[in-house]
């Protein structure tokens, strides 16, 4: 059994827990590393086989229920790293400023223009900060500005939003407006201009949800400026400056075990929880169907490898499974063997993506761990620059999966 501190608080306890996920998580590669989809039998299914026989057995509704966190039974071998993962990934929550909680629910002004969940979301980020001491609120990639527009109505200060897309400006403005805020909406690309103007020594700079390096170029461009931040990371594998993937931001990840390449950095984020019935259900059949299509080619080949398709036009995943083939099969030049059938191929198909999502299950229970490793690599970036800084979870998994925040404060 890892033990893990719950407090994230201070210089130390970050690198004690940074250092801890990192050792974990490399010891633990060959369960994580691995993806059934593209890569069966499991190259565990020799140490483990009543775990591959029991995962395999499951249906679709039990793997539904594992996956949300509701199964039970789990074999013992599997409930002791689930138990490990939730150790050394526990998060204490920020603490809550009750009174300004009680105050988002009641003003319903606030909440206008804010869908249900981007309001929970926004309600219990700002309830997490408590009230204000900097002159000024930065959304960094704010969207419309509903962060930085409810933070600056709580607290009556000034607020800049920092966004690539110029039509929002029109709603940030008018929503502002509304809220009686006084609102500065900046044009621009964090990826490719000097944005560090924007960063002034008294600000409270917000990201929630900027994904991946979006916030990485706030971390990088920051020289101390702003007095506090607050940021709320998502989507590591995306968006990073001039396609040059993502880059340890930390002195003490620049020197740690976990390879961050775009595989690792999509297995902390990509969850199908929060999705739609309609798209989980579209997303497991065009699984299905490059598991059924990828078994044909294997046959005509004769080679057992997988075969990478890369993304693929709606219109082909909106066809029969056999004019999928044949469309996706000539468009890459690919080889159908000379005779075969559309239905075994779409059952074979639909089997092996049942199973591989079942056995992936052993995957996720690393996400959770490879995300705060990340959310650390932030945190530590920011302390090595003089912040003071401590991590948390600013809302139930419910709300968003992506409900870490970690919280800096200029020191002295
Ligand atoms: C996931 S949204 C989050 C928006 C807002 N923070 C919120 O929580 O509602 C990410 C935002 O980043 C903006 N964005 C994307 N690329 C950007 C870039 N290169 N520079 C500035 N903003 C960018 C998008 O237009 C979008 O508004």
């Amino acid at each position: 059994m890892v033990e893990a501190p719950s407090e994230l608080c201070g210089h130390e306890a970050l690198r004690e827990r940074f250092a801890a996920l990192d050792r974990w998580l490399w010891a633990q590669r060959p369960l994580w590393r691995p993806r059934p989809f593209s890569q069966l039998p499991v190259p565990w299914q020799g140490e483990h086989p009543e775990l591959v026989a029991f995962l395999s057995g499951l249906d679709e509704g039990a793997i539904d229920g594992f996956e949300a966190g509701r199964g039970s039974g789990l074999p013992a071998v599997m409930q002791g790293w689930a138990e490990e993962a939730a150790a050394i990934a526990a998060v204490p929550q920020s603490p809550v400023d009750g009174a300004l909680a009680t105050r988002l629910r009641g003003e319903a002004s606030l909440r206008r223009g804010i869908k249900g969940r981007k309001w929970e979301q926004v309600a219990s980020f700002s309830a997490a900060l408590g009230g204000l001491e900097a002159e000024g609120v930065l959304d960094w990639c704010g969207g419309k500005g509903h962060l930085g527009r409810t933070l600056g109505a709580l607290g009556g200060r000034p607020v800049t939003v920092v966004e690539l897309d110029g039509r929002l400006e029109q709603s940030a403005r008018a929503l502002a407006g509304r809220a009686g805020v006084a609102l500065r909406f900046v044009e621009a690309d964090v990826l490719k201009e000097d944005t560090r103007t924007h960063l002034e020594r008294g600000a409270l700079v917000v990201a929630l949800h900027a994904c991946g390096g979006l916030t990485n170029a706030l971390i990088e461009g920051l020289e101390g400026r702003p007095a506090e931040l607050a940021l709320a990371p998502c989507c590591f594998h995306l968006q990073h400056r001039g396609g040059r993937g993502c880059v340890p931001l930390s002195s003490q990840a620049r020197g740690a075990l976990l390879p961050l390449d775009h595989a690792t950095l999509r297995l902390a984020t990509v969850e199908e929880v929060v999705a739609s019935p309609k798209l989980r259900a579209a997303r497991r059949r065009e699984n299905a169907w490059r598991l059924g299509l990828d078994l044909l080619l294997r046959q005509a080949s004769g080679r057992d490898d997988y075969s990478p398709l890369g993304s693929l036009p709606a219109s082909a995943l909106a066809s029969p499974f056999a004019e999928f083939c044949q469309v996706v099969a000539a468009s890459q030049q690919l080889e159908l063997p000379s005779v075969w059938s559309a239905s075994a191929a779409q059952h074979a198909g639909e089997e092996r993506a049942r199973q591989s999502r079942a056995l992936s299950l052993v995957r996720g229970l690393f996400r959770r761990p490879i995300e705060l490793w990340l959310v650390l690599d932030r945190a530590l970036a920011l302390a090595e620059q003089g912040y003071e800084v401590q991590v948390g979870t600013f809302c139930a998994r419910r709300v968003t999966p992506r409900n870490l925040l970690i919280r800096g404060r200029r020191a002295g």
